[in-house]
């Protein structure tokens, strides 16, 4: 039965890639507002998951309700079913994929004119406002390639911003930045937690994770080894991840 206020819960969901299952049997519910953390080691399938959550990825089998919105794998999912469903539930990608060729408030205003209709002064001032929440006021007629990566990285997580989503992916949102800037990102993580927006986070930082985490899941070869609340960083109940965490 639906819990509504579980804003993602898989059930049973298994990926193949040809004859290569790359996600067994992966099941968990994660409540409103949590920031759940995904660890696991190299291919484990922490990028799949992440990306069946929004649909840019299908899986063999399997159910998906995220944002009161139910997917059954064994079922076809219509492609414009995907592109409304990323309005809500948005990605943070690794490389960032900002446009070079537009500035920093055409990226934000960009997807919220074309897709949602909004109006060009209406987008722009929320740009505004977002720009200003995460300190970059300064850089909205700046190029992405004039920036550092810690700027690119909070102007991509402020282009996701600007569609409201309810849930927001991020695929690694540290990996290349040094130690100051992650902490910018911990801060930013914890203000989008307090605003109500679920976050899931794909990481190979376990400190970063133990900052930000209220629930974590962690894979390996693909099936849930352990998954639980951010006790099971200090009380882990799996030898598996009691190893990952001791490295
Ligand atoms: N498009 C694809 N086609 C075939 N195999 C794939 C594809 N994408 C991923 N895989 C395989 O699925 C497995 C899981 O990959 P995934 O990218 O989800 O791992 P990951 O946990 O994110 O690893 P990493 O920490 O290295 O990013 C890997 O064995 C990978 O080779
Ligand atoms: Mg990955």
């Amino acid at each position: 039965m639906q819990n509504l206020s579980m804003s993602i819960q898989v059930s049973n969901v298994n990926k193949f890639y040809g004859e290569t299952q790359v996600l067994t049997d992966v099941s968990f519910d994660c409540p409103e507002g949590s920031v759940l953390v995904l660890l696991g080691p190299s291919g484990a399938g922490k990028s799949t998951l992440l990306r069946i959550l929004n649909l840019l990825e299908l899986a063999s089998s399997g159910t998906l309700n995220i944002n009161n919105t139910s997917f059954d794998f064994a079922n076809t999912v219509p492609a414009k079913t995907g592109a409304a469903l990323r309005t809500k539930v948005g990605m943070v990608f690794q490389q960032y994929h900002l446009w070079p060729h537009k500035t920093v408030l055409q990226n934000l205003i960009e997807a919220p004119v074309k897709v949602l209709k909004m109006d060009k002064p209406q987008a722009k001032k929320k740009a505004g406002e977002i720009l200003e929440q995460l300190q970059l006021a300064d850089k909205a007629d700046a190029w992405p390639l004039q920036l550092s990566g810690g700027q690119q990285q909070r102007v991509a997580i402020a282009r996701a911003l600007m569609m409201s989503p309810e849930v927001l992916l991020f695929d690694e949102p540290t990996a290349a930045l040094d130690p100051e800037i992650t902490n910018q990102i911990v801060e930013i993580v914890k203000q989008l937690s307090n605003t109500g927006i679920t976050q899931v986070i794909v990481t190979h930082e376990v400190d970063f994770a133990k900052k930000v985490a209220s629930h974590v899941l962690y894979l390996e070869n693909g099936n849930v080894v352990e998954f639980g609340d951010h006790t099971a960083f200090e009380s882990p109940k799996t030898r598996e991840f009691a190893q990952y965490l001791s490295h």
